[in-house]
């Protein structure tokens, strides 16, 4: 069900390293990626386009897991980049991404935000209110440069996901909306500033969702904004852009579908709408984040203390907790794990994960099935990849934990593990 195998030890193997290995010589808790997961779960994207001969593009969405390793593993695969700060952008920059390749997104972009975009010469802007549009149009002409620009709009699609991570619906701080008319009215500002190009229309309706209906829902709602704008103003896109938000495995609740239904779905709305409407088919691109590294991700602990409440339950604490994995505080998230050491243990009890911060919330896993439990046991928890260690915080004083890539039966360090002495690095003295 995860896609990680068990060696002759009973350990869990990442990308055929020993689980174990890892875990002694990293240090826990500790945040391992399948590299070749990653290349795959991208080319899966990629390819079905490439099968249907549409022009596209795919932009892993950098805010679900973003360092200097990361970005150019994505580099190497062909992909585009999303990145909605300047951190972000420096990232991608640092990491020698290609800056024609990244896109920006953000709902509160800053006027140093716009200007080092423009600086790097970066390959769109996905402008979100009018207050951008203004500042990109001004800071444009100031410098004499053009830049290419989707607009993000609101479709008015709930898009059943949990309410933090839903962004397509009607009352959301992102974007235009459609219905009352502030699309059009963006549309009437754009026209203003001859340095901004207009591509097309971005929308991005929520994150962890597994149909295709409601993409699609999302897609016939912005070509009938197309027609209209094709009636009114002869204009026709040469971008469209759907976003991401495709959903993954984490426990047996989820069913996810093949990445590449979506394209194929999405591919044929595109074309039959483009056909009614009498508007060129035009480039299809997708912002998928967690559907690249989530499924690719395990994080490593130590179990530590346990406590058993006769009758009630029982807890084993592990090494790391909300500070490397806010999702099962913030949005209730669940998740499977095994004991890596014992992973070829039948499962007799059921224990209560709990990470170490000074929380009573700092609960990574309800009732996981394990076998005879200790400490010192390690524990893998599956499908951390994504908005895992890009949500880490210093909670508690915590040092973020190291990352390592694991591909053809080798481990690399990518991302250091912090020492102390980083986390007071920008404390200064009263004395
Ligand atoms: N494009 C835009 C404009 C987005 O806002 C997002 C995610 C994505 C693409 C990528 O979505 P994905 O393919 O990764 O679902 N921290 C939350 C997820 C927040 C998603 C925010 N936007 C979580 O841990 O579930």
């Amino acid at each position: 069900r995860h896609p990680f195998t068990v060696n002759s030890h009973g350990h869990l193997e990442i990308g055929g390293v020993d689980a174990i290995n890892l875990a002694n010589d990293f240090g826990t808790p500790l945040y391992v990626y399948d590299v070749s997961l990653i290349r795959k779960n991208a080319r899966s994207f990629v390819d079905a386009f490439e099968e249907l001969g549409v022009k596209a593009k795919v932009a892993y969405a950098s805010k679900a897991f973003s360092s200097i390793a990361m970005l150019q593993v994505i580099q190497q695969e062909g992909l585009c980049l999303d990145v909605v700060s300047e951190g972000e952008l420096y990232t991608a920059i640092e990491a020698g991404f290609p800056s024609e390749r990244i896109h920006m997104h953000g709902n509160n972009k800053s006027r140093q935000e716009l200007q080092m975009a423009i600086e790097q010469n970066i390959g769109c802007i996905v402008l979100d209110n009018f207050y951008e549009i203004e500042l990109l149009g001004e800071l444009l002409n100031l410098q004499n440069k053009e830049m290419d620009v989707l607009m993000r709009v609101t479709p008015g699609v709930n898009s059943k996901t949990h309410q933090y991570i839903m962004t397509g619906n009607e009352d959301s701080k992102f974007g235009f909306n459609l219905k009352n008319g502030q699309a059009d009215e963006a549309f009437q500002l754009l026209k203003k500033y001859p340095s901004i190009r207009f591509k097309g229309l971005h929308c991005h309706i929520g994150s962890q969702i597994f149909e295709t209906d409601r993409f699609l829902s999302a897609t016939e709602i912005l070509f009938a904004e197309l027609a209209k704008w094709k009636r009114n103003e002869n204009y026709t896109p040469e971008v469209l852009n759907l976003g991401g938000g495709f959903g993954i495995r984490y426990t047996s609740e989820e069913e996810p579908i093949p990445y590449e239904q979506y394209v194929y779905a999405l591919v044929e709305e595109v074309r039959k709408q483009s056909e009614e409407m009498d508007i060129p088919l035009p480039e299809i691109w997708m912002e998928p984040g967690r559907a690249i590294v989530g499924n690719t991700g395990v994080t490593l602990y130590t179990i530590g203390s346990m406590k058993s409440i006769p009758g009630i339950r029982e807890y084993i604490s592990v090494d790391g907790g909300m500070t490397d994995n806010l999702r099962p505080a913030l949005y209730g998230a669940k998740y499977e794990a095994v004991v890596a050491n014992k992973a070829d243990q039948t499962p007799i009890k059921e224990v209560s994960v709990a990470g170490k911060c000074c929380e009573s919330g700092d609960m990574l896993i309800w009732d996981l099935p394990v076998p005879e439990v200790q400490t010192n046991d390690v524990l893998a928890v599956f499908s951390t990849g994504a908005y895992g260690y890009s949500m880490a915080s210093h909670y508690n004083r915590f040092a973020k934990p190291a990352v390592v890539f694991v591909e053809n039966k080798k481990a690399k360090l990518v991302v250091k593990r912090e020492s102390y002495q980083d986390v007071v690095k920008n404390d200064l003295s009263y004395l």
